[in-house]
């Protein structure tokens, strides 16, 4: 039996504000994407309040933090060294794992970016380089990393794991496994949308649940969907929990800033995991915990 291991998971702090672009960069979808941080992101997503849930995660004393993209928001060659300082004040590399979001790869030209500048923090133990999944091993944890992020035409906001990548899945989920491993898997796109969100899909959620199904997880955590979440998919001895967590700096509506906790502990096949839901009051200020849950209970 080992001793509880504490995973914090934040997303989709969509970093500002934006520096200025340069007019050959606004073109195609950054062009409505710069707009559409003018007119209405840029209000929504405040430095302030992310301030606010960095400290109170900080204040968790988590043994690790979990990452789920959206550090940017249209790709802007300039975004993404203030978004690896920003990181690098979370944790180093070993402390912190990042997957990356649609809008990290926003336009075609960024898509190396990533890994460029934050490359370092979505690799595999020992790996020299980024390639998805990649699998880190943490306390009793494996944290499989993977990539949905791909251009898309304007208006869409989908994402894409790819053949190769879902090839590679069964292998990295078996293996961890195999090493007596609770499994979470990292994805910033949920492995399926409610149909209001049908823009905004993964494209091939079906491949990933059928992977999910055959081999397994104990855990699945993502972002996009801007919303605390939980549901469950079909695993291949027990239901997988699929926990999402909200935008890290968003205030709007019912809409708040908040993240998740996940205190893991036992040990192969008597694992217990218990979710915590943090969000930020309307006062922009006051913490609250809007959910307590053992997992799969
Ligand atoms: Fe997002």
């Amino acid at each position: 039996m080992r001793p509880m291991f504490v995973l914090a998971h934040l997303s989709d702090p969509h970093l500002g504000p934006l520096p200025t672009p340069r007019l050959a960069e606004l073109m195609g979808k950054r062009a409505t994407g710069f707009l559409n941080w003018q007119r209405k992101r840029g209000l929504i997503h405040r430095a302030d309040l992310l301030a606010r849930i960095v400290a109170d995660l900080e204040a968790q004393a988590a043994d690790h933090i979990a990452v789920t993209g959206d550090l940017v928001n249209i790709s802007l060659t300039g975004e993404y060294a203030p978004a690896r300082a920003w990181l690098a004040a979370l944790g180093p590399p070993r402390d912190v794992t990042l997957v990356p979001g649609n809008h990290d790869v926003y336009v075609r030209a960024a898509a190396r970016h990533p890994q460029l500048y934050w490359g370092e923090y979505m690799r595999g133990d020992d790996a020299p380089e980024t390639a998805f999944p990649f699998v880190r091993r943490r306390g009793p944890l494996a944290l499989i990393g993977l990539s949905t992020a791909a251009p898309t035409a304007p208006f869409l906001a989908t994402g894409r794991l790819g053949r190769e990548q879902i090839a590679r899945l069964p292998e990295a989920l078996d293996r961890s496994n195999r090493e007596g491993l609770f499994r979470v898997v990292l994805i910033h796109h949920p492995p399926i949308s409610k149909p209001a969100r049908y823009l905004k899909r993964l494209l091939d959620g079906a491949d990933l649940r059928a992977a999910l199904a055959r081999h397994g997880a104990e855990l699945v955590i993502h972002g996009h969907d801007h919303a605390h979440s939980l549901i469950e998919l079909e695993g291949p001895q027990r239901r997988i929990p699929v926990v999402g967590a909200p935008s890290a700096s968003e205030a709007r509506g019912k809409h708040c800033a908040g993240y998740n906790l996940y205190r893991v502990e036992g040990g192969s096949g008597q694992w217990r995991c218990e979710a915590i839901w943090r969000s930020l009051a309307r006062d922009g200020d006051t913490m609250v915990e809007t959910k307590r849950i053992v997992l799969g209970d």
